[in-house]
């Protein structure tokens, strides 16, 4: 007989805190990076209009995870999320399934815990102002966890929706922190030493022009070839480029591919984060000038998240077992 645990997304905001996802995530990456995992390319398929990513994973240590997720703009104006998922956990040797849990708060945890790492690596170690570039769903658990290895002496706020802004400002009041609602990116942006990306734009919204460097930048959005969020000038600026994935990130984001392709930016010398965090990137990287993160999100994350947040659920006796 199976028994599956059912874990909320309540429950894993509480399970998967920073100071124990990233130390994880860390891990699932370096392990990635080693070809230590088993991680085929996410399956996409464009359903009604919206983006439906099937995505699958093997990281020792922590399981099999199997997440569908699907992004669906429009959901802003339905009061739905943007970002719905589903994950499953399976025992690696057994194959039994162990848990289902809540996807959307998974995604927006381990890939909040991704760019923290880059942060931790790559932002200046001065404080600073922070520009956050789409003040949605993401950006709160981004701003979030970026702040464990960041001081941010503000933060400034650019959304194309001025109720995303608002509410995002009181968001970053909530933190205890000085909000900047601004109505230009380059307001946002000029002498930000940390530029948070997280909107669903198509068209670039970080600019080379505005940069000031010493400054890292994260960026989550542009999941499209035909899509970009940082422009060519701040890939030009940029000292270092770090992806989560070099395979991943040359099959779906514009960002990468267009300028790789332009013969802007050389794939060679990209870093994976994995390769970062074990101190392996194919040219040395240090922080100081303009850095980048860029993600499109692997099935690493979600693997990793899920068998961590079952681990601490069965100690906790947290969630809801069932009998499949
Ligand atoms: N890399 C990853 O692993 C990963 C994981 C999850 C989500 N994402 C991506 O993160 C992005 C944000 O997701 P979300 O769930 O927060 O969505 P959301 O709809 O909650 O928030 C996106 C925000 O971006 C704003 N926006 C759109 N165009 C803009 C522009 N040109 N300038 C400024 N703001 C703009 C929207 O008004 C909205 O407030 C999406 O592109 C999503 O695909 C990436």
């Amino acid at each position: 007989m199976v028994k599956v645990l059912l874990i909320s997304g309540s429950e894993l905001e509480d399970l998967l805190t920073p100071e124990v996802l990233v130390g994880a995530i860390a891990d699932a990456f370096k392990k990635f990076s080693e070809g230590a995992t088993v991680t085929p390319s996410r399956t996409v398929m464009w359903v009604e209009g919206n983006w439906w990513g099937i995505m699958q994973s093997y990281v020792p240590g922590y399981g099999v995870g199997v997440k569908v997720v699907n992004v669906v703009p429009a959901n802003v104006e339905r009061g739905l999320p943007t970002i719905q998922a589903l994950v499953t956990l399976y025992d690696p040797v057994t194959g039994s399934p162990l848990a289902v849990m809540e996807g959307s708060v998974l995604t927006a945890l381990r890939t909040a815990a991704a760019s923290a790492l880059s942060v931790k690596y790559l932002a200046p170690s001065e404080a600073g102002p922070v520009a956050i570039m789409g003040a949605g769903y993401q950006a709160r658990y981004q701003l979030r966890f970026a702040l464990h290895y960041f001081e941010a002496t503000e933060v400034r706020i650019f959304d194309i929706r001025r109720e995303a802004s608002e509410a995002f400002a009181k968001y970053v009041e909530g933190l205890g922190l000085k909000p900047v609602i601004t109505s230009s990116p380059e307001g946002a942006i000029r002498g930000a030493r940390l530029v948070i990306e997280a909107s669903t734009t198509k068209e670039p919204v970080v600019l080379g022009g505005a940069l000031e460097p010493p400054v890292h930048i994260v960026s989550i959005g542009a999941h499209t070839p035909d899509s970009r969020a940082i422009d060519d000038d701040a890939i030009l600026k940029a000292k270092a480029v770090v992806v989560d994935s070099r395979k991943a990130v040359m099959e779906e984001t514009g960002d990468i591919i267009q300028p790789v392709k332009s013969g802007l930016l050389n794939l060679s010398e990209i870093c994976e984060l994995g390769e970062l965090v074990a101190g392996k990137c194919p040219k040395p990287i240090r922080g100081g000038g303009i850095t980048i993160y860029k993600s499109v999100g692997v099935a690493i994350q979600d693997a990793c998240a899920a068998g961590l947040a079952y681990k601490l659920a069965k100690g906790r006796r947290v969630g809801r077992e069932i009998e499949l």
